[in-house]
């Protein structure tokens, strides 16, 4: 078992990564001490292949548990959907001294979370991640939140897990497209925070293709690492450190808000800004900012190129659709859902930019035309 510290003070919790971890989830929940019941939500893909094993490795330690099942995708990370499960912990008669789990991806994860941070003032929480990203992202760092229908994950807290159990094992049942979308993730911590880790994953991209057991511990455990280290040194995302987790992702929840959530993974959305991203960083470099002289066109080619090989996407037509093909998708809409994204502040653009390779900045005020020049490209 590989087991990666979350260092936060009193609000410390490890992350144990363990092939086969499913069926330790009773070992690892009874651990957290005095817990009156457990009630474990998941959705029903996650429910139909995982909720048994986990019930009974739960029940074998003599939890008492409930099981909530809520329909599988973004639409169940909603205020509705929270109501739903604060009003089923009532009537089951969830306490204080009880622990949510959540058993899936990062709908099931932000949204339990975020119903855990609430429900009484906030109960304990437990994460077990089974997909990808879920595993390198969401599940680590006590995010939480639910969706409005004009911007993703607007309303939220920060609510840490008591603990992150993942199983790579449960991988291999993840369907093509949310396996490819979890490695945009997994490429973001290489390109932006570790050099050593891009050049893994270059090394290894057939194994990773593969969905080699050994390999994909190591990616998943380097990744907690990383966001491990970042989070402890900028938990609350006051210092900008934290901000630096978000390469790609401006430009990639622009391109997912414009199409309508759920349209464009998130992942995929994280590689197609990513590569606006450096492209961006390029354009800044060529205009004279020394900060970006590294980011030539043999950067961008070597980050797009290790993209292509894990089968990301650099473009819309994953979607079948192009930038400018419809108004919702034209480079003014886009710009404009940058300004509010959640990250921006007063209006003006916020980018996290490569400066080398394993190193960015965030950059808080980027001209609209640089960065509609980077998406025009
Ligand atoms: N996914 C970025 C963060 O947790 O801060």
């Amino acid at each position: 078992m590989i087991t990666i510290p979350v260092e936060l003070s009193e609000r410390s919790y490890d992350i144990q990564i363990e092939a086969g971890a499913l069926e330790r989830s009773g070992v690892a929940l009874a651990s957290l001490g005095d817990v009156s019941r457990v009630l474990l939500v998941t959705d029903e893909n996650v429910d139909a292949l995982y909720t048994e094993t986990v019930a009974a490795a739960l029940v074998d330690r003599g939890l008492d548990l409930d099981v909530v099942v809520i329909p599988a995708g973004e639409e169940s990370k909603s205020i509705e959907m929270a109501n739903s499960l604060w009003e089923r912990f009532l009537e089951v008669g969830a306490d204080r001294k009880s622990v949510a789990v959540a058993l899936g991806g990062g709908v099931v994860g932000d949204l339990t979370g975020f119903v855990a941070a609430t429900y009484v003032r906030g109960i304990r929480f437990f994460q077990i991640p089974t997909t990808l990203l879920a595993q390198v992202d969401s599940s680590v760092g006590g995010k939480t939140a639910v969706d409005l229908p004009g911007g993703k994950n607007m309303v939220g807290a920060f609510w840490q897990p008591g603990g992150v159990l993942i199983d790579p094992n449960v991988l291999a049942t993840l369907p093509a497209d949310q396996y490819r979308a979890g490695l945009g993730e997994v490429v973001k911590y290489g390109a932006s925070l570790d050099a050593d880790f891009f050049g893994f994953l270059e090394r290894n991209v057939e194994k990773i293709a593969a969905r080699d057991p050994e390999t994909l511990g190591a990616v998943v455990a380097k990744c907690c690492e990383i966001k491990a280290q970042v989070v402890s040194e900028d938990e609350f995302e006051t210092t900008g450190r934290r901000a630096l987790l978000n390469y790609g992702h401006t430009f990639g929840h622009a391109l997912e808000s414009a199409l309508g959530y759920g349209t464009l993974l998130h992942g995929d959305g994280v590689s197609i800004g990513s590569l606006a991203a450096a492209r961006l960083a390029k354009r800044l470099g060529e205009n004279g900012d020394a900060r970006f002289s590294a980011i030539d066109g043999a950067w961008v080619a070597r980050q797009t190129e290790l993209l292509e090989r894990l089968g990301l996407p650099t473009s819309l037509e994953v979607v079948g659709r192009r930038i400018g093909d419809a108004p919702e998708t034209s480079i003014e809409r886009l710009v404009d859902l940058m300004r509010t994204d959640k990250k921006a502040e007063f209006g003006k653009l916020s980018f996290v930019l490569p400066t080398g390779l394993g190193e960015c900045v965030r950059l808080r005020d980027v001209s609209p035309e640089d960065a509609a020049a980077a998406l025009a490209e």
